[in-house]
């Protein structure tokens, strides 16, 4: 617990510590972690590659780290306490050395299936605690794993299998959610038509019916009969791989944003430690979904590092009533609380009574992550949750920067509703206009970017490292761009503003607008499309699309559904556009390119001051789509 920081000039301290010999700071961070072999030079980096290599040549593993190093201090403490779907169904707790054993047992299931080092492994499962045995199984042989949020479709879950060219999926009959019975095994059974793969493990969750297919389909339950329940830890580089995460961005399919273990280890826990004042023995809750960055770094990896009690919820907010994470948070006495403000939008519609039979004396520090949080939601969240108690952290990262970068540290920093406040150590933050230039001092707005590395950092992009290179490393040479807009204000505290590139976050979830352009271009009837987002008051945003077709003898009600149920179908119901507006044209510049500005202001409503039109090829257009605007 030495690297934890107690005051502000702490904080401070550290942070210049970390800014003058970043080296000897992390070296000094590393030393805590269990290495089977110490690094020969702590980063070695070019921005220009990217080439970057943090811990090099050391080796380890990350379940060691979890389990070796804890288990004799913390064997009967709970790893993980999972909270199911229905309040009636009775919960899991499960200790390190139950954890440490299920993680050997089945990690040795599934070297018997032939799985082994540098092999990829999807995990399409539900919020169940055997995700987790999942992903560490596979990190204790050294196979690299691709979870996939189970709310995706089959041909988005396909394409993910193709692009990591995954030797098998481990997966559930079905899952749970609200008042709810999915089927989990139909869709990857669906996928599998559009790919393939050697192997099928199938955990049983729901008890429904599925197909198993000879020779590849596999029960959870069988394939653990008779395994050992320990086993020795590959020893992996520091620079192996841990994890392919899938992930939007404005242009094309969804890139794997690839985590190398050293790194990212050491990252997740100091940061985890830090921004949550995380004590031994307190009881922490992140409600994000495994499928997440969010629920990589701070419900397993992170958490379990440091030895904490990390709660795994399987349900919905609203299930069976809009009281359902209060309650949640009585039954453990719940310690920190980190969810996403789309969650709290949604709770704070329904009003305080749900929260009034609940004791939230327990709650220490509430968080906040993966959009910005409005002033009245921080304030909601601030009053009626953390009783003007509790500091919010209001977190501000990225699935490519794979632990939290600019964050309060809960009860140390002073907060400032809607403000992510300052960096972490070893966060170097720059701020760039449209030139790229560097804008220094205080009051400034501009383009986020990150001008050091950092150990939690993504390396590449798998299979494509020039696609890697061209969306973060190319917009400002010599800098990581993180796609965000941001201003850092009088005090010198930062508040992100949101996307600036086509990336859209509706609920939190990232999206790109030409990868919902073109699910909805799938439809037969579809000539063209375009996709923006607007200001949505629950989701944060939501996704407006204008679209030409030819109705052939459709409704237009009817073509609307059929174009909601095709973007279902080929990226998730998470994508479905909240608006469709069927237009006979788009305002398109004499190159052809779409003004989206325009398409902007129409969906937001803005409509006094629609700016320069002369350079549209048709300016008709623009009165038709305001006209018809939904
Ligand atoms: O726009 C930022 C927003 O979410 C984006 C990253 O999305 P994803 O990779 O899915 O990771 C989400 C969870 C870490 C960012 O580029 N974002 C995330 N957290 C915040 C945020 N915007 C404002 N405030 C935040 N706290």
């Amino acid at each position: 617990m030495s690297d934890r920081i107690h005051t502000l000039s702490g904080y401070f301290h550290e942070y210049q510590k970390s800014v003058t010999e970043p080296e000897k700071f992390w070296a000094r961070i590393a030393d805590s972690f269990h290495w089977q072999k110490r690094w020969d030079k702590v980063l070695e980096w070019d921005f220009e590659g990217p080439d970057i290599k943090w811990f090099v040549n050391a080796k380890l593993n990350i379940t060691e780290n979890i389990f070796e190093k804890h288990l004799y201090t913390l064997g009967d403490r709970a790893a993980i306490i999972w909270e199911p779907n229905d309040p009636n169904e009775e919960g899991r707790t499960i200790t390190y050395r139950e954890l440490y054993h299920e993680v050997c047992r089945f990690s040795n299931a599934l070297k018997a299936k032939g799985i082994k080092k540098g092999d990829r492994v999807i995990i399409y499962m539900p919020m169940v605690p055997e995700a987790a045995v999942a992903m560490l199984a596979c990190a204790r042989i050294g196979a690299i794993h691709s979870v996939v949020f189970a709310g995706f479709s089959s041909s988005a879950l396909a394409d993910r299998v193709n692009d990591c060219g995954a030797k098998a999926i481990l997966t559930s009959d079905g899952n749970y959610r609200g008042n709810k019975k999915i089927g989990v095994k139909s869709v990857v059974d669906e996928a599998l038509e559009k790919s393939s793969v050697d192997t099928v493990i199938v955990y049983q969750r729901t008890g429904q019916e599925v197909t198993m297919k000879e020779g590849r389909d596999h029960w959870w339950h069988e394939v653990i009969e008779g395994e050992e329940d320990t086993n020795k830890a590959e020893v992996m580089d520091s620079e192996d791989m841990l994890f392919i995460l899938y992930t939007s961005g404005s242009t094309g399919k969804p890139k794997g944003v690839v985590h190398t273990i050293g790194g990212y280890m050491v990252y997740t826990k100091y940061s985890f430690e830090n921004v949550f004042q995380y004590s031994p023995g307190d009881v922490y809750w992140c409600t994000a979904d495994i499928g997440w960055i969010t629920g990589h770094s701070y419900i397993v990896y992170g958490p379990l590092l440091a030895g904490a009690t990390s709660i795994m919820f399987e349900g919905v907010p609203t299930y069976p009533d809009a009281g359902r994470f209060w309650a949640v948070c009585e039954k453990y006495k719940v310690n920190q609380f980190y969810t996403a403000p789309t969650a709290i939008r949604a709770l704070q519609a329904h009003g305080t009574d749900p929260i009034e039979p609940y004791d939230l004396s327990s709650l220490k520090v509430l968080g906040s992550v993966g959009e910005p949080i409005n002033e009245e939601a921080w304030h909601w969240y601030h009053t009626h949750i953390g009783k003007t108690r509790c500091p919010i952290v209001d977190t501000w990262w990225q699935t490519e920067t794979g632990g939290i970068m600019v964050s309060p540290i809960a009860g140390i920093t002073p907060t400032k509703p809607a403000y992510a406040t300052l960096p972490l150590p070893g966060i170097q933050l720059c701020i760039v206009d449209n030139e790229g230039k560097i804008m220094t001092g205080n009051s400034v707005e501009g383009n986020l970017c990150i001008c050091f590395p950092w150990p939690g950092m993504l390396r590449t992009t798998y299979g494509d490292h020039e696609r890697c290179k061209q969306t973060y490393f190319s917009t400002y040479k010599g800098m990581y761009f993180t796609g965000d807009g941001v201003k850092r204000d009088h005090d010198g505290y930062y508040r992100i503003l949101g996307r600036v590139d086509d990336v859209i976050n509706v609920s939190g979830h990232r999206m790109g607008t030409a990868e919902v352009e073109n699910a909805i271009n799938e439809h037969p009837l579809v000539i063209e499309s375009a996709v923006v987002g607007y200001p949505h008051e629950v989701k944060g945003q939501g996704i407006y699309a204008y679209v030409i077709s030819d109705m052939k003898n459709r409704t237009e009600e009817n073509l609307v559904n059929e174009i909601k149920d095709t973007v279902s179908k080929i990226i998730g119901p998470i994508a479905k556009p909240d608006k469709i507006q069927i237009v006979s044209g788009l305002p398109k510049t004499r190159s052809g390119k779409i003004m989206r500005r325009i398409l902007r202001k129409v969906a937001e409503g803005s409509l006094d001051n629609m700016g320069d039109t002369s350079t549209l090829l048709d300016p008709e257009v623009v009165t038709e789509i305001i006209d018809g605007r939904k």
